[in-house]
């Protein structure tokens, strides 16, 4: 190993919770679109392994990048892995490794589970900050942990009046629900998608089904 891999950081989930705020993230994702745009992010496609026909209940995304304006190149490995439930962990996990462009070497292994959990409930507050015409009545279909994250975001950016939350599972939904208290929000528990999403501005699916979950008829025009 050289000098320089021995410097290398090794950063856990604690320490990116402790120095990376929900503003950062807004910050970060929101800068992220403007470099893509300007062709400042060197991205192929992910290629996602999926082991299930090895016998491992699970599959993980391979996502490498370079990023010009903080250059630094990287991969991240993200996964679900339906047998976290049952010992107590996320279905998603994700870890990041961080190079140096120029030589390969390895400057950073950092634990990806909160990044990835809060730049995905970034994304869709602000593609509705940018894009909805209104955001005044949400449907969240999916009230697990990015449903949780999507909606957090987006209380951090929109103005939001009534929320419905569909789940499967009555429980998830009760959760959800729970971790919002004492917001001005209406949520409503409704085990019913079509009538969430026929009275809605914008319309978030984060469950981990294969299931049509939407119908184009549900969508109100202008969405
Ligand atoms: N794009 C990204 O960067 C990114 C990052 C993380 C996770 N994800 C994806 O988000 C999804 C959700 O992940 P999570 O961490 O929130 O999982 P989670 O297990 O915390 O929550 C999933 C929820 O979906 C519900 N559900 C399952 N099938 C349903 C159905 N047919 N109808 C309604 N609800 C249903 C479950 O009851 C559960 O409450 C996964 O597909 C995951 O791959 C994407």
């Amino acid at each position: 190993m050289s000098e320089f891999e021995e410097k290398a950081l090794l950063l856990t989930n604690n320490d990116v919770q402790k120095y990376v705020s929900v503003e950062d993230v807004i910050e970060i994702v929101k800068k992220t679109w403007t470099w893509f745009g300007n062709d400042e992010i060197i991205m192929p496609p992910k290629i996602t392994t999926v082991m299930s026909s090895a016998g491992v209940d699970g599959w993980f995304n391979s996502m490498p990048n370079y990023i010009k304006p903080l250059d630094i190149a990287g991969i991240k490995a993200v996964g679900g892995y339906n047998g976290n439930k049952k010992k107590g962990m996320p279905y998603i996990k994700a870890n990041i490794l961080l190079t140096d462009p120029y030589t390969g070497l390895l400057k950073a292994l950092v634990s990806g589970d909160y990044i990835s959990d809060m730049r995905t409930g970034a994304q869709p507050a602000i593609m509705c900050k940018y894009l909805a015409y209104s955001t005044d009545t949400v449907t969240i279909i999916g009230a697990g942990l990015q449903g949780y994250t999507s909606l957090l975001y987006m209380t951090k950016l929109l103005k939001i009046k009534k929320v419905y939350v569909c789940d499967l599972s009555e429980q998830a939904r009760i959760n959800f629900i729970s971790k919002f208290d004492g917001s001005d929000i209406e949520f409503i528990n409704c085990n019913d998608n079509e009538t969430a999403c026929k009275d809605s501005d914008v319309i978030i699916t984060v469950t981990t089904a294969d299931a049509d979950l939407v119908k184009a008829s549900w969508v109100k025009k202008g969405q």
